[in-house]
């Protein structure tokens, strides 16, 4: 089973990016813990990072077909990004939203999420951890769907 790791823009400069909100780990660091539960977990991960929606949403066309599920931290555009969202519809693949920080606890426009509405659910606000609960959750619900 292959899940897809797909990081939005800016989540390249975790590590120098607010602590406050998204802790200290680096993006490849959070990688590599997801890759040992991964292990553990008997599945295969394939990442993708870009500060552009437009190459996120290609990301997501190449590879649907070889895909269980998503597992997707899209930055700010997960409050706007329309686009990502119906290429995330169109994959028919079942999508988890994580997020470091508790967007709902943020700035209003963060409050919103465009992706939610299609996704299985959404982990936020435990920083790093957000992406391992994601992933657990994600493979629980691929294993019971199928
Ligand atoms: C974020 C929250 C977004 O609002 C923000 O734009 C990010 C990171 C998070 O992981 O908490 O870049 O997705």
């Amino acid at each position: 089973m292959k899940i897809l790791v797909i990081n939005g823009p800016n989540l390249n400069n975790l590590g120098s990016r607010d602590s406050s909100l998204y802790g200290t780990k680096t993006l490849n660091q959070i990688n590599d813990d997801l890759l040992n539960l991964a292990d553990e977990i008997n599945v295969e991960l394939s990442f993708f990072q870009s500060n552009h929606e437009g190459d996120l949403i290609d990301f997501i066309q190449q590879n649907t077909l070889i895909a269980s599920g998503i597992l997707i931290n899209a930055g700010a555009i997960t409050h706007y990004g329309f686009s990502l969202k119906d290429a995330i519809i169109d994959s028919r693949l079942p999508v988890v939203e994580t997020h470091l920080s508790n967007i709902h606890s943020r700035e209003d426009y963060r409050r919103v999420s465009v992706l939610e509405s299609v996704s299985v659910g959404q982990v936020a606000g435990f920083g790093w951890k957000s992406y391992m609960y994601a992933l657990s959750l994600l493979v629980e619900y691929l294993n019971r769907e199928n």
